[in-house]
């Protein structure tokens, strides 16, 4: 969480910073912070609130604004409450460092203890201000320059974090480390600038060229001078690994859409192809995944699979276990990331694990990684972001190549997603021979229809605003799916309480009468997923049931339904697929819903409150 950004150069660092900022907001935006060193000043703003808050703060005077250097922050609050004075640069006591930071310093209470015995007060309630002052610390009694002394403080601290500091007495560098959180560093033309950002986007419109901090890694930033990365560990010099990137401007502007959760929905139909380009031929049924492919024999033997994620990507990874299982005939459990790594789970080598994550950086995840790892198990990582620590932590992987997703509730990251486990699935089905060579044939050619058929869904968009200002009020909402479409139900009532903050609930339909039943009255809006294979009538019951006690219905079912649109007050078709693909139908009906219902409500769907896109906490 939080977003870090840096800039050292000949430029002026404020609109940089700022305009990184913001870039960076789908991190957290509960209070926002910039320094810039002018030659002889720290010019310190920082507030609660949004980047645009803090830019009203330096507007006012514009000596905020200058200087060559500086560092910037937005905020997810960890330690303190978001407001002014827990926001993000936290100075020294001595006033000379400032630092940003993203993380969590688990062992700051022990340290701010000692650091008060040595005459040190804290202004705020952050582990951040004791991380700047232990520094301080270290660099006086050791007489030592900055990066030094910030590789001697962070052999001190247990947690997580990515850190940019800044010493007054040093004005030509910055010092930047990683443990657990990510952080970039933008090299421009003959070392003339760097840019340090907790990912690529703040700095690629000034290079292509990047130095991804390894977990354990500080790296020196000097104006003018080649950059230096050491181990945290031992102070050792270890090659600084300079990488292309390949994202691009266009890809994190909202490209004429108003918001980019809206632009993400639109973009599935190019995300899923995207997904699947270069890794099937349908009418050959041949499916070429080089991470499956070069570990084929682990996935043959094992006994069963486990499937960790959270959030949206948990939902996705339930979907994995209704196709897996289906097609393969493995047995696959799901667990929530962060059930799992504290459970003391069994786990063994004939254990596949398939670790799903949308960022690559979500702790949980990662933590469950680890902890698999330990056990012997192979793990298998799904991710979207390219070089994310959870795509490096694993054995292998597929990416989702989506492209990036920037609106805080997830949309495209899902169905990508699911698209790769759905090939992962016929892989191993075909390599098993759990699926005949025509079935396995039949599922490409139809997963190869999907985009055209989003592309079509995505034409209902006034069907779906009607119903949405019908139930925009309402304060409860039920989800109900079966089988392949119950994760879509739980992901449905997730979108909807996620940027609306209306509660919703996702439940098997079938389940609905062990509880959720009870709810139901005139002012409950029940939406349904009722696609005409898999279990429908047994849907239509449930539905049924809805109705006799009043309960709105909205229902998605399948082109050319009869049945359900007479029960059902308002109802959504999707097109024909195979029961299977389902999921990336019926859910885009849902996240519209969410979309419309939260901005008739007036709701920041880009930046609900209290959520983050990377949760990269516990
Ligand atoms: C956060 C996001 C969710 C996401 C979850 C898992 O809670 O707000 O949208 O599904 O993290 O993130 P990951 O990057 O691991 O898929």
């Amino acid at each position: 969480m939080c977003g870090i950004t840096g800039y050292i150069g000949s430029r002026n660092a404020y609109p940089i910073i700022i305009n990184g900022l913001k870039r960076l907001e789908y991190r957290g935006y509960d209070s926002a912070g910039v320094m810039v060193f002018d030659g002889e000043q720290i010019q310190l703003s920082k507030t609660k609130g949004k980047v645009s808050d803090l830019e009203a703060i330096t507007n006012i005077d514009e000596s905020r604004k200058k200087g060559s250097i500086g560092i910037g922050h937005t905020r997810w609050a960890t330690h303190g409450v978001p407001n002014d004075v827990n926001s993000h640069p936290h100075v020294s006591q001595s006033g000379e460092l400032v630092i940003v930071h993203n993380g969590i310093i688990e062992n700051y209470d022990t340290i701010r203890k000692e650091l008060i015995s040595r005459g040190y007060t804290f202004q705020s309630d952050t582990d951040t201000e004791v991380l700047v002052n232990l520094i301080e610390e270290v660099k006086k009694n050791e007489n030592c320059k900055l990066g030094k002394a910030v590789q001697l403080a962070l052999t001190n601290v247990i947690g997580a974090y990515a850190i940019a500091v800044f010493d007054k007495t040093r004005p030509n560098e910055l010092v930047v480390a990683r443990l657990g959180s990510p952080i970039a560093i933008g090299i421009g033309k003959d070392n003339e600038e760097f840019f340090v950002a907790s990912d690529a986007s703040p700095f690629i419109e000034f290079t292509r060229d990047a130095v991804y901090l390894e977990d354990g890694e500080l790296a020196i930033v000097k104006r003018n001078k080649e950059i230096k990365v050491r181990k945290i560990s031992n102070d050792k010099e270890v090659d600084a690994v300079i990488q292309e990137l390949q994202l691009n401007l266009e890809q994190i502007e909202k490209g004429g859409y108003d918001h980019f959760m809206l632009k993400e929905i639109h973009e599935q139909p190019k995300a899923i192809i995207d997904t699947y380009r270069g890794r099937m031929l349908p009418n050959e049924g041949i499916i070429r995944m080089a991470g499956v492919d070069d570990h084929m024999s682990k996935f043959l033997h094992a006994d069963r699979i486990i499937i960790v994620a959270c959030g949206t990507s948990w939902h996705a990874g339930l979907v994995g276990e209704y196709l897996l299982e289906e097609m393969t005939r493995v047995p696959v459990e799901v667990e929530y990331a962060s059930e799992f790594r504290y459970r003391n789970p069994i786990i063994t080598p004939k254990d596949v694990v398939i670790a799903i994550s949308q960022s690559g950086e979500t702790a949980d995840t990662l933590a469950a990684i680890k902890l698999a790892k330990s056990k012997g198990a192979f793990v298998f990582g799904i991710c979207n972001v390219v070089g994310s620590s959870i795509a490096r932590e694993t054995h292998a992987g597929a990416y989702t190549h989506a492209g990036p997703e920037i609106g805080v509730a997830s949309t495209k990251a899902f169905t990508t997603q699911i698209t790769v486990l759905s090939l992962i699935s016929l892989k191993l089905a075909q390599a098993k021979g759990t699926l005949a060579k025509s079935a396995v044939n039949n599922y490409l050619q139809t997963l190869q229809l999907i985009p055209s058929q989003i592309e079509k869904l995505l034409e209902i968009d006034d069907l779906v605003k009607e119903i949405s200002y019908v139930y925009k009020d309402a304060t409860n909402c039920l989800y109900l799916g079966r089988g392949f479409n119950f994760p879509v139900a739980l992901e449905g009532a997730l979108k909807l309480k996620e940027i609306s903050y209306i509660h919703a609930e996702g439940y098997p339909a079938a389940e609905m009468k062990h509880g959720p039943i009870a709810l139901i009255d005139e002012n409950m809006p029940v939406f349904v997923i009722a696609t005409n294979k898999g279990h429908y009538e047994k849907v239509v019951s449930n539905i049924q049931e809805i109705k006799s006690r009043s309960g709105k219905i909205i229902a998605i079912v399948t082109e050319g339904d009869v049945t359900v649109k007479e029960i059902a007050d308002h109802v959504i078709e999707i097109p024909e697929t195979e029961e299977a693909f389902t999921p990336l139908l019926t859910t885009i009906p849902l996240q519209l819903l969410s979309y419309h219902i939260a901005i008739m409500l007036g709701k920041n769907v880009d930046q609900p409150r209290n959520l983050a896109k990377s949760v990269t906490v516990e």
